[in-house]
């Protein structure tokens, strides 16, 4: 894992914009995998000002995202879809063809519709770089602990403090989804890079657990230490209970100039 600390939630929401303007201008065809949640929206309004700014174009990406929640409808306001549609692709060049979300509706198997956003990655030649956020509970998509680091994408039932941690993006006249399709850890890990970002003392517990604790269901992103390009960014305050945090440090500015010299994504 390579973990850079960042003095605040702006820079590490640069950092990331940065590294993902790198990828695409690398591979203007990436397959991007996406997140939703409070964590990653100023990431999105970077890569929002440098598409303005002619620094980085999305006419030939794709994106897959995360999760979405069973069985909602896409033009509510709680949807994933009108997330992503508000939060980015409706302000960049993105081709809406191109963006897909793991939906899964009442009316067909769930497990087909898992299998067929599967297929649909595989056929796109896989993911290049996937966004991750953590849950306090150490979840990345909807994997709740005690999720299986072999699971595939599918309908999970959240955890109750995955729910409660979300209620507040709710009305209390607005029912809350309390099951949803998110890829498997499996799927996340077949990604040729991730890159997981968290902000704030909230998450400082979930970051000590899955950079310093041992590999366990308990801490799902804790699989990320098997993961050969894993990137975390951070900032003071989600790092604040790592250990080796100057170590971190001294091996990124080690790292940097070797990425300046030769490149970002030598796996692309
Ligand atoms: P948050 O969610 O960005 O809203 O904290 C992250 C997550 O639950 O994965």
């Amino acid at each position: 894992m390579q973990v850079l600390i960042f003095d605040d939630k702006a820079a590490v929401a640069n950092n990331a914009a940065e590294l993902i303007k790198k990828l695409i201008n690398t591979k203007p065809n990436a397959n991007l995998g996406l997140a939703t949640g409070s964590t990653p929206v100023d990431l999105y309004k970077q890569l929002i000002v440098k598409h303005k700014n002619k620094e980085v174009y999305f006419s030939q990406v794709s994106t897959f995202n995360l999760d979405e929640y069973y069985d909602i409808d896409e033009n509510s306001i709680n949807s994933y879809r009108y997330f992503m549609n508000e939060q980015l692709f409706n302000h960049i060049d993105i081709d809406p063809k191109n963006t897909f979300l793991p939906t899964c509706n009442r009316h067909q198997d769930p497990r087909q519709q898992g299998t067929m956003f599967e297929k649909k990655i595989t056929e796109l030649g896989g993911i290049d770089l996937q966004l991750l956020g953590i849950g306090g509970n150490g979840h990345i998509g909807f994997n709740e602990p005690s999720s299986s680091f072999a699971s595939r994408t599918r309908i999970k039932s959240l955890a109750k403090q995955t729910i409660q941690d979300n209620s507040r993006l709710f009305t209390p006249q607005e029912p809350q989804p309390d099951m949803a399709m998110t890829m498997g850890i499996a799927t996340i890990m077949e990604a040729k890079y991730v890159l997981l970002i968290a902000t704030g003392k909230n998450k400082a517990q979930a970051i000590q657990e899955m950079v310093n604790g041992p590999l366990s269901a308990s801490c799902p992103a804790s699989i990320l230490q098997m993961h050969q390009n894993a990137i975390i960014m951070v900032d003071n305050e989600a790092a604040s209970l790592l250990d080796n945090k100057e170590y971190f440090t001294w091996v990124s500015q080690q790292n940097q100039e070797i990425n300046d010299s030769y490149g970002y994504f030598p796996d692309l």
